[in-house]
């Protein structure tokens, strides 16, 4: 008898090893349990076993009952809670990972720059995208009939020449000029348009970064100064830069800034219309013309103005040598930063 109840230990067991699926589990059930089951037979058989050996019998009978009972309620519960929480989810399978999204390198060179101006005690300030002709020609010193408003083609709104989309964000100056007093230091992030080919180099809507400071005996030395410490902490105290003298109503003297060619290292390529050089940014002592058109008295304040080509700093800064690859979206452009 005890050998028997052995047996049917071992049985059990394996055949509790093998169940897999709520079906087997219901067919150990018939099997092992139930009134006519292997069991139940085992305790019948009680009657006929010598009264020496009933004692020890019955008792590991009702063990292995006790057992397999057991063990038959756990494994049901088990199905049970994994077919309520999920029945058609696999949960051995990997994992979905979400689409991050990135940084547009324009947004990422933006930014960067940004950060070096605030280092410096620059404020952001921001203006309107369409703009009026008084704020983004007039009070910035362009005659009506000057030749220089024909430097920048624009797109016009209304065909009275009112309203346009801004051409560059010197307009920010006298906005932030007739709302401040001075001292007033200040960048002016944002996106300009101009009626220009498409080109490698050039773009009809683009972003630049103006900046303004105005206070008393501000110098054009304090102007170049600050330039050389942006360059230096954007492009690494190697990088070579040069100032031009140039011409911008707005300010007076003017110069540009110029850094050497990324892509050819200075020796004339297709992006530098092969001089070696990109202008980076126009700058100069703002005109007392402006600083009246802004409220501020030219005969008390003096201030430098510069502007950045956004764009131009993202293709130094990522390698891209077309400046259409920024707007086109690509995504195996765009995946690269
Ligand atoms: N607004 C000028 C441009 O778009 C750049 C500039 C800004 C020049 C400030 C001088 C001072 O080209």
């Amino acid at each position: 008898m005890i050998d028997q109840i052995k047996n049917l230990r071992i049985e059990i067991e394996q055949a509790l090893n093998a169940v897999d699926t709520i079906e087997s589990l219901e067919k150990f059930r018939l099997t092992h349990l139930v009134k006519k089951g292997t069991l139940q037979a085992l305790f019948d058989q009680l009657k006929s076993v010598s009264p020496e050996e009933k004692p020890l019998a019955g008792k590991e009978i009702n063990l292995l009952r006790q057992f397999a009972e057991s063990e038959f309620k756990s494994r049901k519960e088990n199905f049970e809670n994994s077919a309520q929480s999920s029945p058609d989810i696999d949960l051995s399978l990997p994992g979905r990972t979400g689409f991050a999204g990135s940084i547009h390198p324009i947004r990422q060179t933006l930014d960067e720059m940004v950060a070096v101006f605030e280092s410096m005690g620059f404020a952001i300030a921001e203006g309107p995208e369409i703009e009026d002709g008084y704020h983004n020609f007039d009070a910035l010193n362009f005659q009506p009939d000057h030749p220089a408003r024909d430097m920048q083609d624009t797109f016009f709104i209304k065909s009275d020449k009112e309203l346009l989309l801004r051409t560059h964000t010197s307009p920010v100056q006298i906005r932030v000029m007739q709302s401040q007093k001075p001292p007033i230091r200040c960048i002016m992030p944002g996106r300009v348009y101009r009626n220009e080919a498409i080109s490698v180099r050039s773009l009809a809507e683009f972003h630049q970064i103006e900046g303004l400071y105005i206070d008393k005996n501000v110098s054009f030395a304090e102007l170049k100064a600050t330039m050389m410490v942006f360059a230096k902490r954007m492009y690494g105290e190697n990088s070579k830069f040069r100032f031009r003298p140039s011409y911008f109503p707005f300010t007076e003297p003017s110069a540009e800034m110029d850094i050497s060619c990324f892509l050819c290292g200075g020796k004339g390529c297709r992006v530098c219309k092969h001089s070696g050089w990109l202008e980076i940014c126009g700058c100069g002592m703002v005109h007392p013309n402006v600083l009246k058109s802004g409220g501020i008295d030219p005969e008390e304040f003096t201030g430098y103005a510069f502007g950045f080509g956004i764009e131009r700093v993202a293709l130094l800064r990522t390698g891209i040598d077309d400046l259409r690859a920024l707007y086109e979206n690509d995504i195996r452009i765009l995946n690269q930063f």
